[in-house]
């Protein structure tokens, strides 16, 4: 099989450019080089390949494989060419296909007889399941970090409106009312299984498969365990042949970032229609918004329009995954090449997405006037005009009826059904009192959902009060 040079012998590895010349009678095809390299993609590894490779020349140390002394060469090679790269003075070959084999040929430059000696026991194919754990382990702690800042905000936005009232929709038309602060808490509580999905994930990805090497396992006596333990990760794999295939951590990764990504999405379709100036609830700030280049009046959410419009490729990056998985027989395919652009391409999303929707969420401001007048036509409070009637012994079916009529009259008469006279109203059942005026007052219908997980002012403070311990 061609290119499947890794074979954990210490001895293939030949001098630059090619890892596995031994075999070979012929250069590599120019366009086949081409074609094959990811180190444009993968270099972004760098870091965690570095750190694995330490861990890695620690164990086989600790092995008796590798002298004291190779070791300490492979930890400081290791360490100027971090250096040498984060100050962009190292020199990247596509020659040398990925991150792995440039990284490793820099260190043989390095420190010579010890840097070939890195590789024993070890295969890319452990090599790069264990980089991407560790770079996902990261990405995942930084989403972390950001969904709960973001929560954060959404929680200290909600403390000041839970008396704001505002229509609630379904079907986009009016329903009954709910407070801002209601609604904001929605939206933590979407933000907060987005949370927990991540966590989740984040267990399964936490797994270490050095040890497993090309696909069976390792002849030399490393300590696998201890390899994870260095690492911080949580376990070693159970199955060699598993943890250097799969990339289920990563598709479960995307999946997680696609729900996000949508619930992110539906804010943001909320936000451009309660920034249209025909509805008006909040103002964007300036520097979340750009304008048009011919309209002198437009002030355009752009940012929640493109966090919209991230949502299709983070969904785009779960179905590559989906699909590159699905027909791959045990044990490593070079088709798992192909994961890190649409993995790295939905953490830097993702995060982005994270970042402007705190950015907004901090600086929004809410119109409470404007919420309240809209949330005064379309007979919001019908609902509770039905219960008052239920509380006065009409059956909720008639109850029903009894206000629909009265609606009808209010949209007849291009009235409100508080306007309605008390003389018209008791025309259409006896059971209503002068008190009904009370009962269907939009503050009156908010305060009435008056229990956990309800709208009432008093709920959602409870709800606040929960949802920081929940930080
Ligand atoms: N660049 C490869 C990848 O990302 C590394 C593993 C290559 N292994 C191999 N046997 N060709 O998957």
């Amino acid at each position: 099989m061609a290119n499947d040079g890794d074979t954990g012998n210490p001895d293939e590895d030949n001098a630059r450019p090619s890892m596995w010349g031994g075999r070979f009678s012929q250069p590599t095809a120019e366009f086949v080089a081409r074609f094959t390299a990811s180190v444009d993609v993968d270099r972004r590894l760098y870091h965690h390949d570095i750190q694995g490779s330490i861990a890695h020349a620690n164990a086989l140390e600790a092995a008796g494989v590798l002298s004291a002394d190779d070791r300490d060469a492979i930890v400081r090679g290791l360490v100027a060419i971090r250096t040498e790269i984060e100050r962009g003075e190292f020199r990247w070959d596509p020659a040398l296909e990925d991150v792995h084999m440039n990284i490793e040929a820099r260190l043989t430059e390095l420190v010579g007889e010890a840097g070939k000696r890195l590789h024993t026991g070890r295969s890319r194919n452990d090599q790069v399941a264990t980089d991407v754990r560790l770079w996902l382990r990261d990405r995942l702690d930084e989403v972390e970090q950001r969904l709960t800042d973001l929560m954060a905000r959404l929680v200290d936005l909600a403390s000041e409106h839970t008396e704001t009232v505002m229509p609630g929709l379904t079907h986009l038309q009016t329903a009954q009312p709910v407070t801002f602060a209601h609604h904001l808490m929605a939206w933590f509580e979407m933000a907060c299984r987005d949370r927990e999905r991540f966590r989740d994930c984040r267990r399964r990805v936490n797994v270490s498969p050095l040890g497993s090497a090309a696909l069976a396992g390792t002849t030399f006596p490393i300590d696998r365990h201890a390899v994870a333990a260095e690492l911080g990760f949580d376990a070693a794999s159970a199955n060699s042949l598993d943890v250097v295939s799969d990339r289920d951590f990563a598709i479960e990764f995307c999946a997680a970032a696609s729900l996000a990504a949508v619930h992110l999405s539906r804010w943001c379709e909320e936000l451009v229609l309660w920034t249209s100036p025909q509805w008006g609830f909040v103002t964007l700030p300036d520097a979340y918004c750009t304008g048009s280049s011919i309209m002198p009046q437009k002030k355009n959410p752009d940012v929640a329009e493109l966090i919209r419009g991230k949502s299709g490729r983070l969904i785009g990056n779960l179905n590559a995954l989906l699909v590159l998985m699905k027909g791959q027989p045990l044990a490593y395919n070079r088709d798992n090449q192909e994961d890190k652009p649409p993995l790295f391409d939905s953490a830097d999303a993702l995060c982005d997405c994270l970042e402007a929707m705190s950015g907004i969420v901090a600086a929004i401001e809410p119109d409470p006037k404007a919420m309240r007048a809209a949330a005064e036509v379309g007979f919001a409070v019908a609902t509770d005009f039905a219960d008052y009637l239920v509380r006065r012994g009409v059956p909720f079916r008639d109850a029903h009826e009894i206000v629909g009529r009265a609606v009808a009259l209010a949209v007849e008469r291009g009235i409100s059904l508080a306007e309605i006279p008390f003389d018209d109203l008791a025309r259409l059942s006896d059971r209503i009192g002068e008190d009904v005026y009370d009962a269907i007052t939009l503050d009156g219908a908010v305060a009435a959902r008056d229990h956990f997980g309800g709208t009432a002012p008093a709920a959602v403070r409870a709800a606040i009060e929960t949802a920081r311990h929940r930080l």
